[in-house]
């Protein structure tokens, strides 16, 4: 396996490691993305058995010294996996995450105490401003959440729109339907009744890029497949509750 670096927009880095043997025959790939800024982010820390590949691939980058905040959208292996180890080889770095997840889990789980953020409060990087979003449920997890990167209109929007296979860093391509089809084969989304809204709320935002935890980074009216998901998230949640 290898970590490839994509610079998906100015300063926001895309560390991307493909692994075969998940959903084979395609293969699924794990990304985290750099903000480089006067105080440099990570979203995703990646896997603990991954910090090898992707800590090689930020020190190409920059010393990973210099990182400052490290953050995910959920607490699960892939998301945080390598927190603490982030933590250790950063002695400057913070994990920032929203209110509940703190509460919840970072208060115990991170090394250091971690900074916590109110729905829409802003965390100003120096030439980067992170925007964070609570989204409880979607697209899983009580203290789900995501970032928009106000200067270049970037969601880091996670698990959201994730599809299988390597593919390239970036693409216009129709993403939705990729996105349709790998949850209809993982079923890894809470369709709950506000699910909808809450995507809708960042499709609101109109991000020009969307970068995707699974799968290639959308480049383009990034509002479109977010109300696309938004629309099947509703007929599925509608379908869950109707009688058979
Ligand atoms: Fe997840
Ligand atoms: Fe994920």
């Amino acid at each position: 396996m290898e970590t490839s670096i994509a610079e998906i927009g100015a300063g926001v880095y895309r560390l991307s490691t493909w692994v075969a043997d998940v959903a084979p025959p395609a293969g699924f790939t794990f990304n985290q993305f750099l903000i480089d800024a006067d105080e440099p982010m990570l979203f995703h820390c990646g896997h603990r058995q991954l910090f090898p590949l992707v800590s090689e691939a930020v020190a190409r980058i920059m010393p990973l010294e210099r990182l400052r905040w490290i953050s995910f959208g959920h607490v699960e292996a892939d998301e945080c996996g390598a927190m603490n180890a982030w933590l250790a080889a950063a002695p400057q770095a913070q994990i920032v995450h929203g209110e509940l997840g703190c509460m919840i889990s970072l208060n115990d789980l991170a090394d250091r105490p971690p900074r916590p953020l109110a729905d829409g409060e802003v965390l100003d990087l120096g030439g980067k401003r992170m925007r964070w979003l609570a989204t409880p449920h979607v697209p899983h997890g009580w203290e789900a959440g995501v970032f928009f990167e106000e200067t270049a209109d970037v969601l880091l929007c996670g698990d959201l729109l994730t599809h299988v296979g390597g593919g390239p860093p970036i693409t216009d391509a129709d993403i939705l339907s990729l996105a349709i089809e790998s949850e209809a084969q993982f079923g890894a989304m809470t369709m709950a009744p506000g699910t909808a809204d809450q995507l809708r709320r960042l499709a609101e935002l109109a991000p020009r890029t969307l970068a995707l935890m699974h799968g290639a980074s959308f480049a383009g009216d990034g509002a479109e497949p977010l109300r696309g998901l938004a629309e099947f998230c509703q007929a599925a949640a509608r379908a869950s509750v109707e009688p058979a």
